[in-house]
């Protein structure tokens, strides 16, 4: 991975901190994304006291806001002509609802429109990365769920996208957007099928004491941290897809420990892909 460059999200916690420090340790070149310059520092601290050698940079970015999105991507493309690997990791999950500067429940907006919006506005970069000669490919990766249980793990609700109808709960709003990763990774293999840039999703599984269950806490929160696996263990697949020369040529596709999964539901709907692509080109404004 030397003079490969690589731009994580949720690289200030759990599971994006590990993506990004095996990647370093790759050899790569790694952007480490954070809300805030502070805790973008502290990830890039604690990433370097693993990995003496790493490379790493700063980037700034809200990922449930839209003008810092393009505010960070015009930044990134101030620094960089290319970009060989992207992990979106970031994620939340919130118990109460809220609603961002845009107008969208966060939910929402940080896991399905911070993803779209992202990855639309890196994807020139991307194309120029993956090695000069065409050769090899850049890697876009996304961290999403399986979904296998009741109707909202399977199903979108388009006509409530913001959960703005009925009593909001997280077990409501947090595994459609799981799908929505799914569908959008499907849609942009679509768009890049003959291009040198793939994409995947993976299914972490559960993962351990990471932030990302503090705000619900509970029952999910002990099962979790029971029975999930470590930060670094669940990363290997997502490091794998984002660096292995085997993966350089799959697309479009749903993992877990290094195997592609079925994707049920609307997950094999091209209309449901496509429904959802137009949702958030409209709630953008991007093209
Ligand atoms: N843990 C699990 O069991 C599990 C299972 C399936 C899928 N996942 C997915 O795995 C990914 C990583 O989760 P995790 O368990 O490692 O949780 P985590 O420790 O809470 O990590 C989430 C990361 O996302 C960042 N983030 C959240 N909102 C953001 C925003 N608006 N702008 C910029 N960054 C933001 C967080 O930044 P801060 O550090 O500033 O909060 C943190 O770095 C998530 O996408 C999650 O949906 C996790």
């Amino acid at each position: 991975m030397n003079g490969r460059t690589a731009l994580v999200t949720g690289a200030t916690g759990g599971l994006g901190k590990a993506i990004a420090t095996a990647v370093a340790r790759e050899g790569a070149s790694v952007v480490v994304v954070g809300r805030s310059a502070a805790r973008a520092e502290d990830a890039i601290r604690d990433i370097r006291a693993k990995e003496p050698n790493a490379v790493l940079e700063p980037l700034v970015c809200d990922l449930s806001s839209q003008a810092s999105i393009r505010s960070a991507v015009d930044g990134f493309l101030l620094r960089h002509d290319k970009l060989d690997v992207l992990v979106n990791a970031a994620g939340v999950f919130r118990k109460e609802r809220h609603v961002t500067p845009d107008g969208l429940e966060l939910t929402f907006a940080t896991n399905v429109m911070g993803y779209f919006l992202l990855t639309n506005l890196l994807l020139d970069a991307l194309k120029r990365g993956g090695g000069a000669d065409g050769a090899r490919t850049s890697r876009i990766v996304n961290i999403a769920s399986k979904y296998s249980g009741g109707p909202s793990t399977t199903k979108i609700d388009f006509d409530d996208l913001q959960t703005a109808k009925g009593n909001y709960s997280y077990l409501r709003a947090t595994p459609p957007t799981m799908l929505g990763r799914v569908l959008l990774t499907q849609e942009f293999a679509e768009r890049l099928r003959g291009s040198n840039v793939v994409v995947n999703a993976v299914h972490p599984g559960l993962v351990k004491h990471t932030a990302l269950l503090q705000d619900v806490g509970g029952p999910f929160r002990w099962m979790t941290n029971t029975f999930g696996a470590t930060a670094e263990k669940a990363a290997d697949t997502p490091v794998w897809l984002a660096t292995a020369p085997e993966t350089a040529a799959v697309s479009g596709k749903l993992w877990a420990k290094r195997k592609e999964l079925p994707t049920p539901g609307m997950g094999s709907d091209p209309a449901a892909r496509k429904r959802l692509w137009e949702e958030c080109t409209r709630l953008s404004k991007i093209l």
